[in-house]
Order: structure tokens, then sequence, then C-alpha cells
């Protein structure tokens, strides 16, 4: 049985990765510093999978704590490195703590690796390091453009030091460039679970819907789309989720061409945000207050992915819909708001 570390394995897209992992057979460690998300995840990860994997509380950009940590672990045939901070306008006004967290928490487990080189390790990209693409939909080949922010710079930077390390110290690597992952596990045992205000918009959709927010404010409603509105790719989560598995076998197997290689995760198909709405009204039945409002400064107008890579060397591509991630969200906002004990 193959020992795989999911790093930020509590967070949301870490959370349905190891689920995935564990039906796949792995044994999964989880490392969460509970930075942005519960305890409680646990709980709904065994839920699903029946298992309840070790998960340890340590701070990844901490050198100290992971020189005394990483002994304690079983033999580690592959990590999955989610553990990350997100958020674009937090890492604007405190672009140190991204810089400090994102980059040296990569850089201590990258030296993991360095002095293990058959370890796989998968790298959560963004299509944040497109910008805003001159061609549609994107492929892994478009420009990498200046970074927008401190947070999508920590996405290129990482790129950079994941490929200048796999190259110096012969390992394999894989970077994921998600677009935009939606939607929760069909069980509604795990989601995501912004805390304070959203911003991202699926969130923002939901609890609008379930009376927490007055109203979802449109941003922009003047871009020269089909309706106005801004378009993305909008993935579930369970879809991406299973791009992490095929991708890490494909490491484990060594059938990677490239020392890293880099993949582009979506659906390849825009949505507005009207659409968005849409989907969710019609999935749901669920009314949705919402008025426009101006342009969020820093947005592209368009991003979606040419998926034709993934699906050609990956052999995957995703099968869920917009409505079912939209049903999924929905029942997890319902899920949230019901319990009490279990998150
Ligand atoms: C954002 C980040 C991106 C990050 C991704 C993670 C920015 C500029 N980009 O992407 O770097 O990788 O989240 O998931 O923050 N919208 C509304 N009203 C809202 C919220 C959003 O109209 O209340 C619109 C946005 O203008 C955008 C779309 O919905 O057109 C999606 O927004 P969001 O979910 O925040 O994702 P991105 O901006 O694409």
């Amino acid at each position: 049985m193959k020992t795989v570390l999911v790093t930020g394995g509590l967070g949301y897209i870490g959370a349905h990765t190891a689920v995935v992992l564990l039906e796949r057979g792995y044994n999964v460690v989880l490392v969460d510093n509970l930075d942005n998300t519960r305890a409680e995840v646990l709980d709904g990860i065994e839920a699903i999978a029946g298992t309840r994997p070790r998960w340890d509380n340590v701070d990844l950009s901490d050198p100290a704590a992971v020189e005394a940590w990483w002994p304690t672990l079983p033999p580690v045939d592959g990590i999955v490195h989610f553990a990350a901070h997100k958020a674009v306008g937090e890492s604007v006004a405190h672009p140190l703590k991204y810089y400090r967290n994102n980059l040296m928490s990569q850089a201590l487990l990258l030296e993991r690796v360095a002095q293990k080189p058959e370890m796989a390790f998968l790298f959560s990209s963004s299509c944040t390091v497109y910008g805003q693409a001159e061609h549609l939909p994107i492929a892994e080949g478009s420009p990498i453009l200046p970074a927008e922010s401190p947070y999508g710079n920590t996405k290129q930077i990482g790129e950079e030091m994941l490929q200048d390390a796999a190259r110096a110290y012969g390992f394999s690597a894989i970077a994921l460039r998600y677009f935009n992952p939606i939607g929760a596990h069909p069980s509604a045992r795990i989601g995501e679970l912004p805390l304070g205000v959203p911003q991202n918009l699926v969130p923002f959709v939901t609890q609008t819907a379930a009376g927490i927010r007055p109203a979802l404010s449109v941003f922009g409603n003047d871009y020269p789309t089909r309706d106005g509105t801004a378009i993305r790719d909008y993935i579930h989560v369970v879809d991406l989720a299973e791009a992490h598995a095929v991708a890490l076998e494909r490491l484990l197997n060594r059938t990677s061409e490239e020392p890293v290689e880099v993949f582009n995760l979506g659906t390849g198909t825009g949505s507005t945000v009207l659409e968005v709405i849409q989907s969710f009204e019609r999935s749901t039945g669920a009314t949705l207050p919402w008025n426009f409002a101006p342009r969020r400064p820093g947005d592209v107008v368009a991003a979606y992915a040419d998926t034709a890579k993934a699906e050609r060397v990956l052999g995957w591509k995703t099968k869920r819909t917009l409505d079912e991630a939209m049903a999924d969200a929905w029942r997890w906002q319902q899920h949230v708001l019901n319990s009490t004990s279990s998150i």
C-alpha cells in the first residue's frame, strides 16, 4: 500500500482529494494546521471513506516543526501539496504572509523530496498564472503573464521552484492549474467552509439563497461577453479531486515524460455569472436575489481551459455538470446550516 501525504488535507480541495485517494486504497496521511478550516472535516472524510486517516497538526512553514515531525511519518511515496493561503485581496494587504507561508512550506517539502527523489510531488497551481489570456480556450503553452497579486505570484514562483528543484535533484512532479473549483461532495459531508464573507462566487450564491447575505452583487455587466458578465470555467471539486488521483498514479508509475508536467484542470466550457445564477436556480429550485455592481478590480474578462492535454495524456476529463455542482453546493450549504456537531 502506497503512502500519500496530503498537505492542507482538511481544506476544501484537500479533503475531497483525501476521500478519492482513500477510496482508491492509498494509505493517506493528512497534515493541516487548521489555518482556514476546522478539525470536524476529518469526521466528514471518515463518514464518506469509511476510514479515519491520520491527521497531524503541523505548520509546514516552520522549519523546526517540519524537522521534528518528518521522522514520525511512515515512508512517504507521494506528496499532494495543497497547504497554502489563497485569498487574493488579503495577499495584497499582507504579501509577506503569503510569500512566507506558501513558498517556505513548498521549499521545506521539496527538500524532503530532494533527499528521496523517487517521491512523487503534485503541486496546486492556478489558472491565475495566465492572467487575461489572448487566446481562448487557454492551453498550457499560453504565456505566463506578470502576476496580479502576491497570491498569484506565489503560484508562479512555486512552479519555477518546482522546475528548478526537479531538474537539479532528479525527481518528477506535476503542477495542476485549476480553473474555478466549486460544489461539494454529493454526500454533503464535506464542502467549502469560507470563514467570514465569501470572496468566491458560489459560496456567496449559496449563502445568499440561504438568507445569510441579502443579495449577490454581480461584478460588472459591461464585459465584452454574451450577456455582459465575466466568464469562468467552473469545475466540480470531485472531478478535480479525481484528476489528482490520476496524476499521482502517473508519477508513481513513472510514466511522466518531463521532470515537471503541467496540466490545466477545467471543464473546457466557460459560463457567465448570469449563467451560474440560472444554473443555481434551475438545479435547486431556490431563488437568488442579485443586482449588478461595478467590476471587481483585477478580474479578467474570460478564462476557460483547453482540456486537450489532460484528456490525451492523463486520460481524464470532467464528468459532472454545472447543474450538479450547484445542487451539491446547495446541499452542502444546507448541511452546514443544519449541523452543529459535524461540519
Ligand atoms: C479567484 C481568484 C483566483 C483564485 C480563485 C480561487 C481573484 C481576482 N481571483 O478567481 O486567483 O485562484 O478565486 O478559487 O480573486 N463574482 C461576482 N460576485 C461575487 C463574487 C464573484 O460577480 O460576489 C464574479 C467575479 O467577478 C468573477 C466570477 O464571479 O467573474 C468568479 O469569481 P471568483 O469565484 O471570485 O473566482 P475568480 O475571480 O475567477
